[in-house]
């Protein structure tokens, strides 16, 4: 596969093309030191051979916010070189921070702006993505990303909504600048062969904000500049955040933040095609830095198949690996069935808005890692044809009678039929029974419910049900 094809990236290389993308995990305290719970957290992402792994964003400054990893002074530096060092202990991936800049935001509702900013704190901006850019080379990282996405201060130059009206602002060449400026700064700093990715925005996603259009422009630039890797995220963003009183604004609260984390209601592969038209775009310009593909890409078919056809070159993948750390090594093994699959619930979405530590609601309540286990004995049923459906108005009703299992039954994945065409996982649950309000009248429904234990072991399929939906009129 090529997913499991080594790719260079400067001076590294990566085992695989498989990225976890940067996912915020509010393990941290808010004095921003790496800790044992992030060290188990990004162990587990080594143990399961991700090919790169990036850091959750951490802050270049020392501007107060929530739980956050801090990479803005020489103390973080003995905490995230242990953990470099531990990363590489445990496997060959590949670890890189992501840092980041933002601007100060109250419960009040205000929040500064990039207008408000003087020359000199732009030119200190850039001076400190440089210098974090530096320690991130000395604690033994493999590279550094710099953090251009979303709702956060170098993307907000990139914006189309940017308001300055002097060389910061105004034209794409003027909002370019601070981005250039700070490319070129730590470059500058940390050499030529050390690994610097960006991250940032395919689409804004808000009303006013660019497209691909400026997209495309803006990473041909990015490769101009000599980026090693181009990660495409979407939207995110303040100006379409929904306040709530007393709660410093989340940006992906509205309709931006669903595009940048796409829940079960978007279609697989939601933004590829960002990372698709810049991709073309760079490649036809004569620049082949790579390009990352994020956002509901979860099944291993959909990842290739993306990659051959050269839609993207490495493939983010952050909720599907919260879910199941060991995707990479299971599917590596041929063994994309014992995988734990997202549902794309954006629970842990929830939870980082609220600053409590992000996991995943299919984890066993009230751990705070994916569970590990080797266990090779799959689940049985406990009685036959364990499933009966009913059927509601508007909806069905799955009802099953439990699974035994000699580690513990970790949830049940439900399968469709519409009519009857193939099979498709609906979603997963823990309990025993799912409202399908999904169905719509005149059409028939075929499923059945496998049950998974921690190993990711699968019991056999479940009998089949099938219901006829009535017309409503
Ligand atoms: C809890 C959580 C925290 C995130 N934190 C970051 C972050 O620190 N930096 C970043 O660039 N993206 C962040 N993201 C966005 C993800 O990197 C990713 O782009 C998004 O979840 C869509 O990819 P997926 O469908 O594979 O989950 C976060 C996403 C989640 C769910």
């Amino acid at each position: 596969m090529k997913l499991f094809e080594p790719i260079r990236i400067n001076s590294m290389v990566l085992e695989n093309r498989i990225v976890l993308p940067a996912m915020v995990t509010r393990l941290s305290g808010e004095d921003g030191y790496v800790n044992k719970d992030i060290r188990d957290r990004y162990l587990r992402f080594a143990k399961g051979e991700v090919g790169l792994i990036v850091l959750e964003a951490m802050a270049v400054h020392t501007a107060k916010s929530g739980p956050l990893l801090r990479i803005c002074d020489d103390q973080f530096k003995p905490g995230l070189a242990e953990l470099a060092r531990m990363i590489h202990d445990t496997s060959p991936s590949k670890v890189v921070p992501q840092i980041i800049h933002f601007l100060k935001i109250s419960r009040s509702g205000w929040r500064q702006k990039i207008s408000d900013l003087s020359i000199e704190e732009i030119k200190q901006i850039v001076i400190n993505y440089a210098d974090a850019a530096m320690r991130a080379q000395d604690c033994g990282f493999d590279g550094v990303e710099l953090h251009m996405a979303h709702a956060y201060t170098l993307s907000s130059f990139l914006s189309a909504k940017n308001a300055r009206n002097d060389a910061y602002g105004r034209t794409l060449e003027n909002r370019m600048r601070l981005m250039s400026e700070v490319i070129v700064a730590v470059r500058k700093r940390v050499g030529a062969s050390f690994p610097v990715g960006v991250r940032f925005d395919g689409e804004e996603c808000i009303k006013g904000g660019y497209t691909l259009k400026d997209s495309q422009k803006i990473a041909l630039r990015m490769a101009q500049l000599g980026v090693d890797y181009i990660s495409i995220s979407a939207g995110g963003k303040f100006e379409d955040a929904i306040p709530k009183p007393g709660e410093p604004l989340y940006p992906y609260t509205g309709y931006s933040g669903d595009r940048c984390m796409p829940s079960a209601d978007y279609p697989d592969g939601a933004n590829v095609y960002l990372a698709e038209g810049i991709k073309q775009y760079i490649n036809s310009n004569g620049y082949y830095t790579p390009v990352i593909a994020t956002g509901k890409i979860s099944t291993p078919e959909l990842a290739e198949q993306i990659l051959e056809s050269g839609r993207s070159d490495l493939i983010g993948m952050a909720r599907a690996l919260l879910a199941d750390p060991d995707w990479p090594k299971k599917v590596r093994e041929g063994r994309w069935g014992n995988v734990i699959r997202c549902i794309y619930c954006n629970v842990c979405k929830s939870l980082d808005e609220n600053f409590r530590r992000v996991t995943c609601t299919l984890w066993p309540k009230g751990s705070l890692q994916a569970p590990y286990s080797d266990d090779k004995i799959a689940p049985t049923w406990s009685k036959q044809d364990p499933l009966g459906v009913q059927l509601y108005t508007g909806c069905t009703r799955l009802v099953w009678s439990e699974a035994k299992d000699n580690e513990g039954v970790y949830g049940y994945d439900i399968f469709r039929s519409e009519n009857g065409g193939p099979y498709f996982r609906l979603t997963a649950v823990k309990r025993l029974g799912y409202w399908d309000t999904e169905v719509v009248g005149g059409n028939t429904y075929s499923y059945y419910v496998q049950a998974y234990d921690f190993a990711g072991n699968r019991s056999e399929p479940s009998n089949k049900v099938e219901v006829t939906i009535p017309f409503p009129v």
